[in-house]
């Protein structure tokens, strides 16, 4: 039986990668003050056909449920969050700052950096109109990647405002309804050559040449920006930002600033994208909550593949996923007869809270401390000539002592540096 494509298995080593990056997330998201959520796997299809718009549509894993109701697996969070926040606005102290985990599903065309289900790390502040709250997202979104030992020389967020495109539009006589349309044809502008994108800009009466001299002279209000780039440079955090008006971004619901993340040398996708999203709560209650948000969503795949290759990022992932998997302690026996005593050490350690593994079938010594090895076990533990004393052996340095068996805890305490994985 074969995957379907764009679907992954996750053996434990993708498992554990996948953890790394979702731990990761969770810690730098509780650093910021933001509160984890979440909600359903299933809509109804009209939550995307309303809201989202663009692109998306076309990508939906949709069907019809025995109900007779038309749902479709979630393609993205932001949706279900206005509608939930809306429904319950009165409960919650502004500004929302909250964040999830979730698992996506989009019908996308199977590519480097882009499957059918991937993992989509969200922050979101809503109730904050001020540019303080968009330097505090992209302060969080830059320290989410440093947090995976990523620094400037491996990505860039680059930063836009979609109004400065509206206004442009509006200017050359877009008519308003189609702004929308034209903005999709800006998002495509680096991804096409100029003989594919002239006769899409024709549709709108704007040529290329126009198009091309806005880019290098903005006539955006720069404003909003200065403020933003003054609140990062106070956190040293300028150095990842960038002004790029060829970011659009191609949903439908934001309203003004947006941004992506790309890797350096952009052989990647998009590692993350987002931006302010003033209207949709408003949208979503017919008007009764009129709340600003803006936010991100940042990818799993693109994310393991630029750690995979940035060799300091990688050896970071691999140190704590060795330290995640190893053993503290590993119980040796050397005589099968004492397995009940073995059992009794091996569940008060366990209780204790310490990592312990042992040979579940009988084994030769030399073969047991193979496996205490193999597991990434600190310090073994010998029931044998001793008894009722311990022998514990420090795997590392092979240094070995005896202790009593009713000081064994103080002593592994002692022996056994804390831990600070998370
Ligand atoms: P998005 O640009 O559609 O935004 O997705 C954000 C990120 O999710 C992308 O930059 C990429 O890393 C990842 N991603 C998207 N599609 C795929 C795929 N098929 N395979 C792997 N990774 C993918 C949104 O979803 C917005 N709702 C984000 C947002 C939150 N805006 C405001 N708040």
């Amino acid at each position: 039986m074969q995957l379907l494509p764009g679907f992954r298995d996750f053996y434990p080593e993708d498992c554990a990668r996948r953890n790394y990056i979702l731990s990761r997330w969770r810690e730098v998201a509780r650093r910021y003050g933001f509160s984890e959520y979440d909600g359903p796997i299933l809509e109804p299809i009209e939550l995307y056909k309303k809201k989202s718009g663009g692109e998306l549509l076309g990508q939906l894993f949709d069907f019809v449920d025995k109900g007779g109701r038309h749902v479709a697996m979630r393609p993205e969070m932001t949706p279900s969050l206005a509608r939930m926040v809306a429904t319950r606005e009165r409960d919650f102290k502004k500004p929302l700052k909250w964040f999830c985990l979730p698992q996506f599903f989009r019908y996308e065309k199977q590519q480097r950096g882009r499957l059918r289900e991937f993992y989509q790390l969200n922050c979101d502040i809503i109730g904050e109109p001020s540019p303080a709250a968009d330097a505090e997202m992209l302060a969080i979104l830059i320290d989410m990647l440093r947090s995976f030992g990523l620094t400037k020389e491996h990505f860039v967020v680059r930063v836009s405002d979609r109004n400065a495109w509206t206004q442009f539009a509006l200017k050359r006589s877009v008519p308003e309804d189609r702004v929308l349309d034209f903005l999709a044809v800006i998002d495509k502008l680096e991804r096409s050559s100029p003989e594919q994108i002239r006769p899409k800009l024709a549709e709108f009466g704007v040529t290329l040449e126009d198009v091309e001299s806005f880019l290098r002279n903005p006539e955006a209000e720069a404003a909003g920006l200065r403020a933003l780039t003054d609140d990062l440079r106070a956190r040293g955090l300028d150095g990842f930002v960038e002004l790029d008006l060829t970011i659009v971004r191609g949903l439908a619901y934001y309203t003004g600033f947006v941004f992506e993340v790309f890797d350096r040398n952009k052989t990647e996708r998009a590692l993350a994208g987002g931006g302010r999203y003033d209207n949709l709560l408003s949208l979503m209650s017919d008007g009764k909550v009129n709340l600003t948000a803006l936010g991100f969503g940042m990818g799993d795949v693109v994310l393991q593949n630029l750690i995979q290759d940035t060799p300091p990022a990688r050896e970071q992932m691999e140190r704590w996923i060795a330290d995640h998997h190893a053993a503290d302690l590993f119980l040796v026996l050397a005589n099968e007869e004492r397995r009940p005593d073995a059992l009794r050490i091996l569940q008060s350690l366990r209780d204790a809270g310490y990592r312990v593994d042992y040979s579940l079938a009988p084994a030769k010594i030399g073969k047991q401390f193979q496996q205490a090895e193999q597991r990434g076990a600190s310090i073994a533990i010998l029931l044998g000539e001793e008894w009722p004393a311990l022998k514990l052996k420090r795997l590392a340095t092979r240094e070995e002592w005896t202790v009593a068996q009713d000081t064994l805890c103080a002593e592994i305490s002692r022996a056994l540096p804390a831990r600070t994985t998370s």
